[in-house]
């Protein structure tokens, strides 16, 4: 009988394609896929560090597995991905339930770690591989309707916050002909949807042919016009005009961009070395906008950064006010040892303090996206539908262009289905319709 593994995906959109991966390279290997925790022999954690309550629950789930450790013996758990590549061989001091380690350049030797481990070895693979990109490795594929495809991994950024760099090590991009290709066969498979996936995507670059981001995306709207293009992360100080004209002229590349900010205040920017100030991005997105009027923009923010004064904070209220996002995810600052702000800055605004800034923005930004979104009241969208609707089964849930999510009567559509919808009703958060009788 073949091992069972079931594999659990904590953080980013990066973590849940390298989860499927995994699950590619494990089946090739002879093990058996579930999505059924209890029943496996192996349970893989693929984990995420960027903040302190990501690594707490990992810790908790590590604990929880405790219990089943017991009554299952054989059952083995390996934590991979970014906590054990930020911690490295400690991790195994902090939860005896550990049986392997692996970082993001160790799939490829997944099954030897298992094997060591039945042989009661504890072993760790956290080496970076500088060239690895899993390029050659067709991945597990869980959906029928959007897919994930990463062209880059890791990040050469600095930004003084951030343990990426540390996790996932130094940029590398695929090779160009690999992401076509896959694109291609995503279409051919009848996928609708493909997001390219990387922490800086706007670095991309294929040295062999000296091809850029906005020359990748170009390619893959033209290899797939009949499937919608996403991409994230763009970081603003890499977003150039040609790949805005990309956007512009492709209509199969979505209107919508996410382009975190972190903060409103220049001098909060400066600190965390993101390499622009407020002006220089407000800049960005009026060209954005000019090229693409309409675009929805979403972005990442920062709360009570290290020296964040009330006048900083205030400038970050202001920016929500200028730029009118419709989405962002935010967060309070949290300290990761051995980052640049780690080591040279003091953390020094007070727990309760973030919160009231995180909380502040949290409702501003919630004004402003049910306004951004109560403008398309009596419009009408292209939906691609994406499941039933969590509330009925008569509904459906999708994403329009500008990737604002859309509950719409069902009728005789179904998920992959491309619907007009007219726009009736919104909230905070989603626009409710019917489709448009042709
Ligand atoms: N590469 C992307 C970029 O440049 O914006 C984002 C990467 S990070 C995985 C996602 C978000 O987590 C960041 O944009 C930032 O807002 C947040 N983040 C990163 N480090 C953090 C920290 N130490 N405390 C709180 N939030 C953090
Ligand atoms: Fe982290 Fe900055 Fe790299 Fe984004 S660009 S992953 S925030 S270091
Ligand atoms: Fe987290 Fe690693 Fe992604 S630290 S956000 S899972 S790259």
């Amino acid at each position: 009988m073949p091992e069972t593994v079931f594999i659990r995906t904590f953080g980013c959109q990066m973590n849940l394609a390298d989860s499927d991966l995994i699950r590619s390279m494990l089946a090739g290997d002879g093990y058996r896929m579930t999505d059924d925790e209890s029943v496996a022999d192996i349970v893989l954690l693929n984990t995420c560090a960027v903040r302190e309550n990501a690594v707490g629950k990992i810790m908790n789930h590590l604990d929880a597995l405790k219990g089943r450790k017991r009554a299952r013996p054989g059952l083995l758990v390996g934590v991979i991905g970014c906590v054990p590549q930020y911690y490295r061989e400690k991790m195994f001091d902090m939860s005896e339930v550990i049986d392997f380690l692996g970082g993001p350049d160790s799939y490829r030797h997944l099954s030897s770690l298992i094997d060591a481990a039945r042989e009661g070895r504890r072993s760790a693979d956290l080496e970076f591989v500088p060239d690895e990109t899993y390029a050659d490795i067709e991945p597990w594929r869980s959906g029928r309707i959007s897919a994930f495809l990463p062209v880059m991994r890791g990040c050469n950024n600095m930004c003084a916050f951030c343990v990426v760099p540390f996790t996932r090590g130094r940029e590398r991009s695929r090779p160009q002909q690999s992401v076509l290709d896959e694109v291609k066969r995503l279409s051919l498979a009848g996928y609708r949807e493909v997001t390219l996936l990387g922490q800086n995507v706007n670095s991309y670059m294929d040295h062999a042919s000296g091809t850029s981001f906005a020359g990748l995306l170009e390619q893959v709207s033209q290899a797939a016009p009949g499937m919608r293009i996403r991409f994230t992360t763009s970081h603003p100080k890499d977003i150039s005009r040609s790949l805005v004209e990309v956007i512009a002229r492709y209509s199969n590349v979505c209107n919508a961009l996410h382009l975190p900010v972190q903060s409103g205040s220049s001098r909060m920017l400066d600190i965390m070395n993101r390499g622009h100030d407020r002006s220089e991005y407000l800049e960005r997105i009026a060209m954005i906008r000019e090229l693409v009027p309409g675009i929805a923009l979403s972005t990442d923010l920062i709360a009570g950064f290290c020296g964040e004064t009330e006048a900083d904070h205030h400038e970050t209220l202001s920016l929500l006010e200028e730029v009118r996002y419709d989405y962002a995810y935010t967060f309070y600052y949290s300290v990761r040892p051995g980052t640049s702000a780690a080591s040279r800055l003091e953390d020094s605004v007070p727990l309760d303090e973030k919160k009231r800034r995180l909380s502040e923005i949290i409702e501003l930004q919630n004004r402003i996206s049910s306004e951004q979104f109560a403008g398309d009241i009596g419009r009408e969208l292209d939906v691609l539908a994406e499941s039933e609707s969590k509330r009925s089964s008569r509904q459906l849930m999708g994403r329009s262009d500008t990737n604002r999510v859309v509950v719409f009567d069902r009728g005789a559509f179904n998920p992959g289905n491309e619907v007009r919808v007219r726009i009736d009703a919104a909230t905070s958060a989603t626009l409710i319709g019917s489709p448009v009788k042709s």
